[in-house]
C-alpha cells in the first residue's frame, strides 16, 4: 500500500458555520495563494477539484480582480466523459468560472477526453504536465495550489477505495475508478508535490469518512484522502455539520460559528 511521505507541516483545519462561510472563506484564501504564488514566481498553476462543494466557490472566484493571464488552470481529476457532457468538470468550472473572466485560452488545460481510451486520455495529460511545468520522470511537477474535495467514502480526486490508482507511485496521471465509470486523475504522489493542498468539505455525509482521515490508524486503502501529505501545506475547510466528524483530537480553527 503507498504510504504517504512524511509531512512537512501538519494540516490545518478550519471550521465555519455553514457552506455558505465555507464557501465566502475558500473563494478568499484561494485568491490569496494566487496572488501570492505570482507575487513569488511571476504565474500561479492551479489545479481544480470537481464535485459539488467547489462550484459556488469558481462563481465567488470570477468576481475577483485577478491578472487573469499569469493563472494556469488545469483539473485534478475528470470523469472520462465529453467536454459537453453533464458529468464534465471542466464543463462546470467553464460555467460557473473561466467563461466568465479573460483569461486566455493558452493557459487553461482541459483533460483530453475525446480520445481512444482512459490510458490514452492519462498519457497525453501527462505529456501536457510534462511540457508545461518543463519537467520528465523521476522529477514531478509542483503545483501552486491544487483543490481537493473529498467523497462520503473518503475518496479524493478519482483516487477511490481498494482502486489501482492508489498503487501508482512513478506517475503523474493516471486513470481511476468509480464503479463502471473511468476517471482521470492526478495520483498522491503529483498532489503531495504542491506548495498548497486545499480540502474543500461540507455536509453531515462527511463525517464517518472524516473520522477515519484524522484516525489514528485507518487505512489508507479505505480512506485514499488520507494518502494526501503534501510538502507544501495542507489546509481542511470544513463546514460545522462536516466538522463533528473530527476525532475530538483534533486541533481546529474555528470561524464566527452561529451561536
Ligand atoms: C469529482 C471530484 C470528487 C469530489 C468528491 C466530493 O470529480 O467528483 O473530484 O473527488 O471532489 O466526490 O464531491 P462533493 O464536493 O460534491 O461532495
Amino acid at each position: 500500500m503507498t504510504v504517504a511521505p512524511p509531512q512537512k507541516t501538519a494540516p490545518t483545519v478550519h471550521v465555519f458555520a455553514d457552506k455558505t462561510a465555507l464557501v465566502a472563506a475558500a473563494a478568499d484564501q484561494v485568491i490569496e495563494l494566487m496572488r501570492d504564488a505570482i507575487a513569488s514566481r511571476g504565474r500561479c498553476s492551479l489545479a481544480l477539484s470537481g464535485g459539488s462543494t467547489p462550484k459556488p466557490i469558481y462563481q465567488a472566484i470570477a468576481q475577483a480582480d485577478l491578472p487573469w493571464d499569469k493563472i494556469y488552470v488545469y483539473w485534478g481529476d475528470e470523469r472520462y466523459v465529453p467536454a459537453t457532457h453533464a458529468d464534465s468538470n471542466a464543463k462546470m468550472t467553464y460555467e460557473a468560472w473561466l467563461s466568465h473572466v479573460a483569461i486566455p485560452a493558452d493557459n487553461i488545460f482541459p483533460v483530453p477526453t475525446d480520445t481512444d481510451s482512459p490510458q490514452t486520455t492519462a498519457d497525453q495529460y501527462q505529456q501536457t504536465l510534462a511540457s508545461s511545468f518543463g519537467t520528465t520522470l523521476p522529477d514531478t511537477p509542483q503545483f501552486d495550489i491544487i483543490l481537493l474535495g473529498m467523497g462520503d467514502d473518503g475518496h479524493t480526486a478519482s483516487l477511490f477505495p481498494h482502486t489501482a490508482a492508489l498503487n501508482e507511485t512513478e506517475r503523474w496521471i493516471t486513470v481511476g475508478q468509480k464503479d463502471e465509470q473511468p476517471r482521470i486523475t492526478f495520483t498522491a504522489r503529483l498532489i503531495n508535490q504542491a506548495r498548497q493542498v486545499m480540502f474543500l468539505v461540507a455536509g453531515a455525509s462527511k463525517q464517518a469518512a472524516l473520522s477515519q482521515v484524522f484516525a489514528a490508524d485507518a487505512d489508507s486503502a479505505t480512506y485514499p484522502s488520507r494518502l494526501i501529505a503534501p510538502k507544501g501545506e495542507l489546509r481542511w475547510l470544513l463546514d460545522a455539520d462536516a466538522s463533528h466528524g473530527l476525532p475530538t483530537t483534533v486541533e481546529r480553527t474555528v470561524h464566527q460559528l452561529t451561536p
